[in-house]
């Protein structure tokens, strides 16, 4: 089986897309699987790279990026005969080269352009096979107030909270403000709709502070959602799509703990090592309310019709009720990941979950 994964991207996470890419380029059975590495730059060129691990790892402190003086890589131009594979091409001295016939594309990317469902869109019309979610499970995803809507009408719960838009913003703020400080305890957490990794969000504890937290959530995104930022604990867990019509299974949840010194769980507390942060897995909390946070991560990745893989991050509340947060449909994927790190408690290895990912997407 050939596999070509596809990372780095044009959004605010390219980076995390690349230390992720690296990480399953070192464990990935290269017996079982060719691999191919396709580099997205910033600027949305598709590269042939390096499929070396120890080219897309942190740096001192630095995340690496797609170099766009690479080869260009060329897709299919229509979508290929049924039962060939498919051949991606490359440019090289400025001559057309085959490059590989591929089997599946993971779209390893984070964030717009990649999560979104723009991508795999790309795929469907091009006949690729992928890993992952199709186009509406990853485009609600990705967006965490249609996300709300679709969870919300089945049942599920999440954080109370309003969407503000940035047409119309400047006309509007006061009365939303008012209207914030009338109905959701402080704080609020005021968050791009769609975006990862923290990028954007900030904690809000005094309503002063509102316009610039807005301001700052509009320059990643023009949908922003003001939520109510529960006493909660956060929780995630993993989700795989089940195979052959089967349930989806679960893993027992995960804790992320935040030390008093950070504010929340923000981009350089997840990636490098900003304050106290301690991952639990499993969370310690009743085998009831593991059981609960397990049912509800089953049930919204069903819900949002998601298809491979998903992290459901949820909230657990000191009276154990659990709210879903959001859910990634590509989660950050390194070995020390959550997401790995979950199923490498369940007895999963992070080789062979890569592995059930791909078999996945060729079934
Ligand atoms: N958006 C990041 C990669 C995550 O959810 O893990
Ligand atoms: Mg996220």
């Amino acid at each position: 089986t050939t596999v070509a994964l596809l990372f780095g991207g044009r959004s605010g996470e390219h980076g995390i897309s690349c230390v992720t890419a690296g990480g399953i380029l070192a464990a990935i059975d290269r017996e079982r699987f060719e691999v191919i590495a396709l580099g997205i730059t910033r600027e949305g060129r598709w590269i042939h790279v390096s499929d070396d691990p120890s080219d897309w790892t942190l740096v001192d402190g630095r995340a690496p990026e797609v170099d766009p003086t690479g080869n260009e890589v060329l897709l299919p131009d229509a979508r290929h005969r049924p039962g060939e594979r498919i051949t991606l091409r490359t440019v090289r001295d400025g001559a057309v080269h085959d490059l590989a016939d591929i089997d599946v594309l993971w779209p390893l990317l984070h964030g717009a352009y990649g999560e979104d469902g723009t991508v795999q869109g790309m795929l469907e019309m091009l006949d690729i096979p992928y890993v992952g979610s199709g186009v509406l499970a990853s485009a609600t995803a990705m967006d965490k107030s249609a996300t709300k809507l679709v969870l919300r009408s089945a049942g599920l719960e999440c954080a109370p909270g309003i969407v503000v838009h940035e047409d119309g913003w400047a006309s509007e703020s006061h009365r939303v403000a008012t209207y914030l400080r009338d109905t959701h305890p402080l704080p609020w957490f005021v968050k791009p709709a769609r975006a990862g990794s923290s990028l954007g969000v900030t904690r809000v504890s005094d309503p002063e502070k509102l316009e610039a937290a807005i301001g700052s959530a509009f320059a990643v995104d023009p949908k922003v959602l003001v939520e109510e930022g529960l006493d909660a604990r956060e929780v995630e867990c993993g989700v795989l799509q089940g195979r052959d019509g089967r349930e989806p299974s679960t893993t027992l949840p995960g804790e992320v703990k935040v030390g008093a010194d950070l504010d929340f769980y923000d981009f350089e507390a997840k990636y490098f090592g900003k304050g106290t942060v301690s991952i639990d897995v499993p969370a310690s909390l009743p085998d009831a309310v593991l059981e609960e946070a397990r049912e509800v991560a089953g049930r919204a990745f069903r819900a949002l019709g998601l298809e491979g893989l998903a992290r459901v991050d949820m909230f657990v509340t000191s009276d154990h009720r659990v709210l879903v947060n959001e859910v990634n449909t590509m989660p950050g994927f390194t070995p020390y990941s959550m997401f790995p790190v979950l199923w490498e408690n369940m007895g999963l290895s992070y080789a062979d979950l890569i592995a059930e990912l791909i078999e996945q997407a060729r079934a």
